[in-house]
């Protein structure tokens, strides 16, 4: 565990904010673009079948969607605020490669969904099913192109194209190069994915939980909540097969564009037999750069890297003394234990929410539906909510400390991101507050979710029509 060890210096707190902010946000990003896309499936069965059924679904699961997005705005602006106060190095060198995506983003994208939003909250009852329909894909649209221009800057730190470097910052020479780069698309594909995998099992697992615990559920209830796990499952089925296919395409275009993450990941200190066996566990250990353990499947990194039963992967020494040569004395290794294991536990989940959404559709098939009669599949299905939360956070975990020590890829070292003038104490405070911060809005989150799950699908209903009963001026009705 000899990675962990580290002194609390400027550039560590501010990493670890770093790290602790996107985590947090990103509980949150994947939830509200999985929930949201399921919420635009569930209303357009409802305008398609005619079925009021599907409208009671829709209005349940929007109230979740809407409280993540809420969360993920607020955790979002904590995301800027901290890159403003602790990296403002970095975002001179990065402004003006940044400043047009994110423009894009803010202005476009964000005021897209935002807009849409407020029109589909208040336009219930006011036009028609279709018109207010097409609100709730607008939305799910303003979301996908808000990941994309994110994305867009992501993907210049991973594999910077586009710019020239002009006074030690670097600036855009070609902006359609910049959001066209393979990157964006791999990054973009995968991300969606696993917002998809997020949505369709968070949303079978609640479910699962209603159906587990809530005793004399009615018929209407009961039937949202098993049609509701189907649609969950369906929806994760695609969105473990697409992040099957994108994470492949990721992992082959890293082996040329960043050899040393790719070898951190695969645990990888000397260079590979040809053909390269690929290892399922191991321990590394970092001080002595080698590995303690490990099982290995004979040709199964080289069909991963190349499509072929032959190849050889570049190691981690070997990288770094090319890295060294390239770019001076330093150390380029990352935290290697954390990336190998980080990247099982990505590509593990994923295995686990294709076999359990398959499985899970099988035996919720008209024929033959035992999952509903069988607690112990409930249980199963109730557990993997949390799996998708692991996923998406291991997959950054493999992307943002994989590029390390760089914050750009190559050019741009994290040691000279950071702003001149923060100091430890700030950073040990903002820390602080912000860990308080995000715990009590975890907190409210889960309250206000576990609420809504209590109170059922039929309660919104209820509450629409005493809504409907009560005067429509709080004054009128004698108030004076
Ligand atoms: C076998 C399946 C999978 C493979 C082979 C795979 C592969 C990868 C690779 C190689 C990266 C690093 C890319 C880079 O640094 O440029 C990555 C990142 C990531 N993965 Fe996966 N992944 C898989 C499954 C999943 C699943 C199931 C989820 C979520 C539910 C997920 C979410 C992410 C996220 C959020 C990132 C960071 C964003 C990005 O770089 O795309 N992955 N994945």
């Amino acid at each position: 565990m000899e990675e962990y060890k580290m002194d609390l210096d400027i550039v560590t707190l501010a990493r670890i904010q770093f790290a602790m902010t996107t985590i947090f946000h990103y509980f949150f990003v994947p939830f509200s673009i999985g929930t949201g896309f399921i919420v635009a499936i569930m209303e357009t069965m409802y305008v398609i079948k005619k079925d009021d059924l599907y409208l009671k679904m829709t209005k349940f699961w929007a109230n979740i969607f809407l409280l993540s997005f809420a969360v993920g705005v607020v955790t979002g602006l904590i995301q800027e605020f901290q890159f403003g106060m602790n990296w403002s190095d970095y975002s001179r060198f990065v402004g003006d490669i940044f400043g047009a995506p994110l423009a894009v983003e803010a202005l476009l994208a964000f005021f897209l969904e935002s807009t849409f939003i407020g029109l589909w909250l208040f336009t219930w009852d006011k036009v028609s099913p279709k018109l207010h329909v097409t609100f709730i894909w607008l939305v799910c649209f303003g979301t996908l192109m808000s990941a994309f221009w994110i994305l867009v800057a992501n993907s210049f730190m991973q594999h910077p194209v586009g710019y020239t470097i002009n006074n030690g910052r670097a600036e855009m020479t070609d902006f359609v190069a910049l959001f066209t780069s393979p990157q964006v698309f791999y990054e973009f594909t995968h991300v969606i994915a696993g917002a998809i995998i997020m949505g369709g099992i968070a949303i079978a697992g609640m479910a699962a939980i209603q159906l587990l615990r809530t005793k004399n559920l009615s018929d209407v209830s009961r039937t949202i909540y098993q049609k509701s796990l189907r649609i969950g499952f369906v929806v994760a089925l695609v969105g473990s097969l697409s992040a099957l296919g994108t994470g492949d395409l990721q992992m082959k275009a890293l082996v040329h564009d960043q050899p040393m993450k790719f070898a951190a990941t695969e645990g990888l200190y000397e260079d590979s037999g040809d053909p390269a066996a690929w290892t399922l566990i191991a321990w590394m250990n970092t001080h002595e750069q080698k590995r303690v353990f490990g099982i290995e499947v004979p040709y199964m990194l080289s069909i991963l890297s190349y499509n072929k039963p032959s190849g050889y992967v570049k190691g981690m020494n070997t990288i770094n003394a090319e890295l060294v040569e390239e770019h001076g004395e330093g150390d380029y290794y990352p935290p290697v234990n954390t990336l190998f294991w980080s990247f099982r536990i990505m590509a593990g989940i994923a295995m686990l929410t294709l076999l359990v959404s398959s499985l899970g559709l099988f035996f919720t098939r008209k024929k033959n539906p035992i999952l509903y009669e069988k607690r112990w599949m409930l249980w199963v299905a109730s557990l993997m909510t949390i799996t998708p939360f692991l996923a998406n956070t291991a997959g950054w975990l493999v992307t943002e400390l994989g590029r390390y020590p760089w914050t750009v890829y190559g050019l741009f070292k994290i040691e000279d991101s950071i702003s001149p003038n923060v100091s430890a104490t700030s950073l040990l405070i903002s820390n602080i507050t912000y860990f308080t911060l995000f715990l009590v809005l975890g907190g409210v989150m889960v309250y206000f979710v576990n609420r809504q799950l209590h109170k059922g699908p039929e309660a919104q209903e209820e509450q629409e029509k005493l809504d409907q009963a009560m005067p429509k001026d709080p004054f009128d009705g004698g108030a004076y």
